[in-house]
């Protein structure tokens, strides 16, 4: 999608809709704009109460003798609630409303806003724009049946100079739908050898870009026994893929670590069929470590960030790995596995302690559908996390704020991790049944040594059964906007 700042709105282009926002005074619409030849048509909506401005209400008109053929009118709600993640919900709903249209092109009306907060609520506007302007139709054989997208967008009363941030935005929403797309399309498609391809594919962006991929003879060499594990009842092999990224000359860099489950059947703890039905989603973490790879090359950041996805399906089969079975770990100690569904967990071990070993990392984060329990406790708008250390959650919550991909801290509590123990190993991958994503954390941590690190359970928010605000249904792309606005942040003071 274009988006450009034009300054007068006499002279602006013929598009199919005209965007009008407005704010909500009591229970009566105020119109956020000032140009008054416009106020007759919505005069008698007004009146009648048929519109009221509510916060991401939606209302079309039609007019004769403007250049649009539609209008639309936008609720913003009240002035004093409009914060930067109420102004991408509206521009997602305005987004929506023109898609159902099948309008492809638009002049909005940039509303009148204070000063103070007028830069980043124009940001905020073009992020939900962008955001929003997302379908999956790949899949669909029917051409009626596929989205309209929006093409492009003029804001009327914007400067193109006060755009400057929106080459970075766009760059940012393309890495967003690019682990949409990841995360939404066929698990025998997005296989372990694809998404390496996929990393691979990035050395392309850039030159600081630098791709490393084991095939299962070099994991086998490696000794990543839990990854190897918990592939061993898959047809496709396993990957386990570098990303590095030098964008400073830091001997320390950030390490993140994705989960690249490209199927989770459960392994012969098999999975209820229905609990399976979204499966092909256990890779999130992983496409969320590609998206960020992608996204800084392009923003060319000055920072060293290596990117680590261990990837298998977790399958079920005559050669599938056993309950009751005890697996070396690359870190050398050994694992009871008491489920193979917990196999997140294993995969992830063996990645964060090659992180350890091989990079010395200032931090160590690592992103993860790991478990089911996260949205028992947080639903499915909020992830979970996990830190050892406090600078680092402090961060990781500031760019949670200003990037409105929630998470809340849980605790890393220690006296669980008796649950652990094993009479026969010198660890097992699961507890008693309860705090689940507790304890997926604390197997974790036990693999990650002194490095400050990070666990981000996205079990909850990586997936919506039904749209919501700038996300569409299903894939909602997380992680990358987070880790990119916790990477701007390293370096500046806080
Ligand atoms: N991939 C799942 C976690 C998951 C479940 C993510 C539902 C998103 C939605 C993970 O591998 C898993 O199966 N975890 C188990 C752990 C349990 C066996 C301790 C779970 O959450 O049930
Ligand atoms: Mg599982
Ligand atoms: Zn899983």
């Amino acid at each position: 999608m274009k988006i450009v700042g034009w300054k007068s709105f006499q002279t602006r282009k013929s598009f199919d809709c005209l965007v009008l926002p407005f704010f909500q005074e009591g229970k009566k619409a105020i119109k956020a704009f000032s140009q008054k030849e416009l106020d007759a048509l919505f005069l008698e909506p007004l009146r009648l109460g048929d519109f009221s401005g509510k916060r991401e209400e939606t209302f079309f008109l039609y007019a004769n003798d403007l250049k649009e053929k539609r209008i639309l009118l936008l609720g913003m709600g009240s002035a004093s609630d409009l914060t930067q993640e109420n102004m991408r919900s509206i521009m997602a709903a305005a987004n929506l409303a023109l898609r159902s249209k099948k309008i492809s092109s638009a002049n909005v009306l940039f509303p009148a806003l204070p000063k103070s907060v007028s830069k980043d609520l124009m940001r905020s506007l073009c992020e939900g724009l962008l955001l929003s302007n997302y379908a999956f139709d790949k899949l669909k054989q029917e051409e009626e049946s596929k989205k309209t997208l929006l093409s492009e967008v003029t804001l009327i009363g914007v400067e193109q100079k006060d755009l400057l941030f929106l080459e970075q935005d766009q760059i940012l929403a393309d890495s967003v739908h690019l682990v949409r797309d990841l995360v939404n399309d066929n698990a025998d498609f997005v296989t372990p050898q694809m998404l390496a391809k996929t990393a691979k594919d990035l050395e392309k962006l850039s030159k600081k870009i630098k791709v490393t991929v084991f095939d299962k003879k070099r994991i086998e060499k490696e000794k990543m026994g839990l990854l190897l594990a918990v592939s061993k009842g898959a047809f496709v092999d396993p990957t386990f893929t570098v990303i590095e990224y030098a964008g400073s000359s830091s001997t320390n860099p950030v390490v993140l670590v994705g989960k690249g489950l490209t199927y989770d059947t459960g392994g012969l703890s098999l999975k209820p069929t229905t609990s399976m039905e979204t499966m092909k989603s256990d890779m999130a973490g992983a496409a969320a470590v590609i998206g960020t790879m992608r996204a800084l090359a392009l923003l060319d950041l000055p920072v060293h960030v290596v990117g680590l996805i261990p990837s298998t399906e977790n399958a079920i089969g005559s050669r599938s790995y056993k309950p009751g079975d005890v697996y070396m770990s690359y870190s050398g100690k050994s694992v009871e596995v008491m489920n193979t569904d917990a196999e997140g967990r294993l995969v992830l071990a063996d990645a964060l302690a090659y992180g350890v070993k091989h990079y010395k990392p200032s931090y160590m984060i690592d992103i993860a559908t790991l478990t089911g329990a996260v949205s028992i406790a947080l639903g499915e708008e909020i992830a979970g996390f996990f830190a050892t250390d406090e600078h680092l959650a402090k961060q990781i919550e500031k760019a949670s704020q200003a990037t409105g991909e929630l998470l809340w801290r849980l605790p890393l509590y220690a006296p669980y991790l008796e649950q652990l123990k094993s009479d026969i190993a010198d660890l097992k991958n699961i507890g008693n049944g309860k705090g689940g994503s507790i304890m997926g954390a604390l197997f974790l941590k036990e693999f990650v040594g002194k490095v400050p690190w990070a666990h981000i359970d996205i079990g909850s928010s990586s997936w919506l059964a039904k749209p919501k605000g700038y996300y569409t249904s299903h894939a909602t792309g997380v992680g990358v906007r987070l880790f990119i606005n916790f990477l701007e942040s390293l370096g500046k003071k806080s």
